[in-house]
């Protein structure tokens, strides 16, 4: 459990370096150590106090947390709300309408920057060209498009109308994207005819196409937005220019009032089994949390602060902490189309300067590449404004973690690294920015109103200094209420190994002082650049190419990457893969990975081998194979049904290719 820990457990645990809050951010925070005592004494009412102070209600609600169905739980069930009003025309009917929502910065250089009024205006106007398309409330959208303002503009406009969104990151294949839309039954698809990427236009619309035409479908209307003026096939009468619905739609619209237990999102993850799992979440209670824990964790003052959060919406991250945390909150935030390095890399500093950004959330793996790229990069440029750093995704190492506020907080900042995935919904472990002395490496405390624990293979709670499994002990508003068409999958993945416990499938350990250190997955789950991603499903996708008899896949540390995908497979005899070089057939299996899933799953390396290490019971030991793939010392073989095929993988491997 602890060999996917990067830098290894001992190494974290003799980390003593402390940094506590200064006098003067403390003083002006917006949450004091007595919230914690506060939620203590009365969890629900603690959460039904934010959700009545951060959000408006159609209908108030008086139930607070119905847990009698558990483990699906429901939170403010008798209240209505729209998340579309809430995260835009209320600002704008309180007189914040000409407060800036989004700078946007395309990676080329456009800009283009939107007011709470103007959001207003462009999500009406996206609403009412969804709803003559056909979209009513209930139906599901799926969103694939790139990170420009029309993405958000869509989403709040989903929203607006309460038809469910299903956003597919734009890095995900053809074949990853049908799935997704047959799986929510997705009526329609918002695409663009590509976006930039590495100074380049890459298409997006090719990919929908492809995706539509594997089969049935219930897609009645794809909606593509002019983005950068490639070619696109064209298919009539399914499909529509944005310009030509959109723009020319009235920019008023009624939000429509939804229980609060109406779903708002669904998005997929990847699971310990091939298929990827549709979490979903509902209205009330994640936009509470999703409120709370952004103007909490990242001290957010609204009239003042410029946040920025480099995640993409086709993630969890994008969705709480760009989309409904900061829109709910009145926020001015930065949204960012390109990558780190384009056109120079000094990029994202540039943007921080030019823009005066305050609150930067970002995730460790792009913190690592910049500490790759050096120093002087970032210290070219102006980043005084910045006040308070986080980072989510995978754990930080404590060097990453001591770099990131010294050379990009200026020795000044507080670091919030924040514990959360795809299934919380939002931020759960955390320190307070004005209130924990931080500790490089640990994301520390369960936030106010959160219960969360280290618990043993029996369920008991650790004692302080021992590791074990994460778990949440009880239940949170921004909990995903199950796995969309599958609640038995959502029962058995979270809630069957402890009893009344919800199981993270993180392994993490509690230090002398009680704080917690997440210390990677302890299931099959693999995490490259933050990005989740299933050893089984790209097992299968390698199984699926002609050549190939048998695979296995792990990860194994990498030092930008945290994890990278080294796979093993074995060559069917007769299919012709064997009479290709280990080259050819490296890049052929790595471009089938691709297309199956999409470019983040390509494996680093795939190595051709005789045999797979397998238990007796026919198990594949993946604990011996990531040890060749780091290169160490294989471990204990002992419980291999044949103690050769070590040796056989070591010897292979040595030889020239
Ligand atoms: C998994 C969830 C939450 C948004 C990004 C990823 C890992 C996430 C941390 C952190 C250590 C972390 C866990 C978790 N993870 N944040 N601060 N420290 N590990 O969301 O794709 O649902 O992945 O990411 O392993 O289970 P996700």
């Amino acid at each position: 459990m602890t060999d996917t820990t990067p830098g290894g457990l001992e190494n974290l645990l003799s980390e003593d370096r402390r940094f506590p809050p200064s006098s003067e951010f403390a003083a002006q925070a917006n949450v004091h150590r007595d919230a914690y005592a506060w939620a203590d004494a009365d969890r629900p009412a603690f959460w039904a106090e934010q959700a009545r102070d951060l959000l408006d209600w159609t209908t108030p609600f008086h139930e607070v947390l119905d847990w009698s169905g558990a483990p699906v739980a429901r939170w403010f069930a008798d209240g209505r709300l729209n998340a579309a009003y809430n995260a835009v025309d209320r600002h704008v009917e309180a007189g914040r309408g000409d407060r800036v929502a989004l700078h946007f910065e395309g990676e080329g250089g456009d800009t283009r920057t939107i007011t709470y009024a103007d959001l207003q205006r462009e999500v009406s106007k996206a609403a009412n060209a969804l709803a003559a398309l056909g979209v009513e409330t209930g139906d599901r959208v799926a969103i694939y498009l790139p990170l420009i303002p029309e993405a958000v503009f869509t989403m709040l406009a989903c929203a607006r109308i309460g038809a469910p969104h299903s956003v597919v990151f734009g890095g995900f294949s053809a074949e990853a994207l049908y799935s997704r839309i047959v799986d929510a039954e997705a009526k329609l698809v918002v695409t663009a005819d590509g976006g930039f990427r590495r100074g380049a236009a890459s298409a997006l619309k090719p990919a929908v196409d492809e995706a539509l035409a594997k089969g049935e479908s219930p897609v009645e209307h794809v909606l593509v937005v002019r983005r950068t003026g490639q070619d696109v096939a064209w298919t009539e009468g399914r499909d529509v220019w944005w310009s030509d619905t959109v723009d020319t739609a009235s920019d008023e619209h009624t939000p429509v009032a939804v229980d609060a237990e109406h779903p708002l999102f669904i998005l997929y993850t990847s699971g310990t089994t091939g298929k990827p799992k549709g979490i979903f979440h509902t209205t009330g209670g994640y936009l509470t949390q999703a409120a709370y824990t952004h103007k909490a964790v990242f001290d957010l003052k609204a009239e003042t602060d410029v946040y920025w959060c480099t995640a993409d919406i086709g993630w969890i991250t994008g969705h709480t902490y760009v989309v409904y945390g900061p829109l709910v909150n009145g926020a001015t935030q930065v949204i960012y189309e390109g990558t780190p390095d384009t056109p120079h890399r000094g990029r994202w500093w540039e943007i921080i300067e030019k823009y005066k950004v305050s609150i930067l959330y970002t995730a460790p793996t792009a913190i690592r590449t910049c500490m790759k790229w050096g120093e002087e990069i970032p210290s070219k440029f102006d980043l005084s404004s910045l006040r308070v750093l986080g980072s989510v995704g995978e754990p930080i190492n404590p060097e990453a973690w001591v770099w990131y506020r010294r050379v990009i907080g200026g020795d000044r900042t507080p670091i919030v690294d924040t514990w959360w995935q795809t299934e919380t919904g939002a931020i759960m472990i955390s320190p307070l920015p004005g209130v924990t002395t931080t500790k490089p490496g640990s994301a520390q405390v369960p936030l106010p109103g959160i219960a969360a624990t280290v618990v043993d293979d029996d369920a008991h709670p650790v004692p302080d200094g021992s590791g074990g499994y994460l778990v949440v002990t009880e239940p949170w508003p921004s909990m995903l209420r199950g796995i969309w068409g599958d609640q038995e999958r959502y029962a058995d993945t979270y809630w069957s190994r402890f009893k009344d416990l919800y199981f993270a499938g993180d392994g993490a350990k509690k230090d002398d002082d009680g704080d917690i250190w997440l210390l990677g997955r302890v299931d099959d789950v693999m995490n490259v650049s933050g990005h989740r991603l299933s050893t089984t499903e790209i097992e299968s996708a390698l199984v699926s190419h002609p050549w190939v008899a048998e695979a296995a896949v792990v990860g194994a540390t990498d030092e930008t990457t945290g994890q990278a995908v080294v796979a093993f497979v074995i060559l069917r005899g007769d299919a012709g893969g064997g009479e290709q070089s280990a080259d050819e057939v490296q890049t052929t299996l790595r471009n089938h990975v691709a297309k199956e899933i999409g470019p983040i799953a390509k494996p680093r390396q795939i190595l051709v081998v005789a045999e797979l290490p397998k238990t007796r019971s026919g198990k594949i030991m993946r604990r011996l194979l990531r040890d060749v793939a780091e290169h160490r010392q294989v471990g204990d073989a002992t419980t291999l049904a044949d103690a050769s095929v070590m040796d056989l993988i070591a010897q292979g491997l040595s030889a020239p290719g």
